[in-house]
């Protein structure tokens, strides 16, 4: 991790202004926070100031952002300091590449992501390719450990990647091409690259068991026939779910819950009492007869 100072004197232009359209929008943001509170768009004009200036923040620009909001320019350096997503001198103009280099990412490859920053774009961090086009940085971790290892490029994030992946993703930066972000590997997002491989039953997601009480059994019904390897289980409820009392409508008072035994017993005899009626099916499932019983 390097200590993150500002550019030299040098390296610092003169002034910064925000164009008239980033102003109009720095205006509307201040806007939004509360009176006194002003200090709290330091995060997202500090940004747009570092993307209007080429992906990098000047002193003056942080100095022009801490009159905008009442904070003295110590505050705003802290700020700028403190978070990676902060350049502090030039970098790449088509990339700057931040390498994660905390533990996950390292376990999964990133010192490999590393050797390929070193030799296409210059063996030492924070300084520019032969184009000027790339620059590279080792971060902290950048919160996409779970699709290690990966690199942030600006607000985009590429993850699982290899060598061969982060080399494609270079050409295209160089081309002035913006590669899409996300895993690189096929998968989406961080769901398992293996794909589903449990609550695969339909019925847990198509509705069909939703009042009946018989989520939880189907689920073990269907844990069961994947591992056995038979077909699908039937989305038909249980005996216990099927003599279950229909659920009273909605504009009633709900009655106090009986204990499950109770319920049971409370139904057997509503059942005795009333002439049979045929239980309406669950989708997909047979219609229990009355007369079989
Ligand atoms: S460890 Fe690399 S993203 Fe968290």
């Amino acid at each position: 991790m390097s200590v993150r100072r500002l550019a030299p004197r040098e390296v610092q232009p003169e002034s910064f202004a925000f164009t008239a359209e980033n102003l109009a929008w720095a205006e509307k943001t201040i806007a939004k926070f509360p009176p006194g509170r002003q200090a709290s768009a330091v995060i997202p004009l500090l940004m747009r100031a570092q993307e209007q200036a080429g992906g990098w923040l000047s002193e003056p620009a942080m100095r022009l952002v801490g009159d905008m909001l009442g904070m003295a320019p110590i505050r705003v350096y802290e700020v700028a300091t403190f978070y990676t997503q902060f350049q502090l001198q030039p970098v790449g103009k088509r990339a700057h590449i931040q390498v994660c280099g905390t533990t996950p990412c390292m376990l999964r490859g990133a010192g490999d992501l590393m050797k390929v920053c070193k030799s296409r774009i210059h063996e030492e961090p924070f300084h520019l390719s032969a184009s000027g086009d790339l620059s590279w940085e080792e971060v902290e971790c950048a919160g996409t450990c779970v699709n290690a290892p990966m690199i942030q490029v600006w607000k985009d994030v590429y993850e699982d990647l290899t060598p061969e992946d982060l080399e494609k993703i270079l050409d295209a930066f160089e081309r002035g091409e913006h590669p899409v972000p996300g895993p690189q590997n096929g998968r989406h997002t961080s769901a398992p690259v293996t794909g589903l491989r449990v609550l695969t039953a339909p019925e847990l997601f198509d509705g069909s068991t939703v009042g009946q009480g018989a989520g939880l059994a189907l689920a073990r019904e269907a844990i069961a026939a994947k591992a056995n390897g038979d077909a699908a289980p039937s989305a038909a409820p249980p005996a216990a779910a099927a003599a279950a009392p229909p659920a009273p409508p909605k504009s009633d008072p709900a009655p106090a819950a009986p204990p499950p035994a109770k319920a049971v017993e409370a139904a057997g005899e509503a059942d005795k009492e009333k002439p049979k009626k045929p239980v309406a099916p669950p989708p997909g499932g047979k219609a229990a007869d009355p007369k079989a019983e």
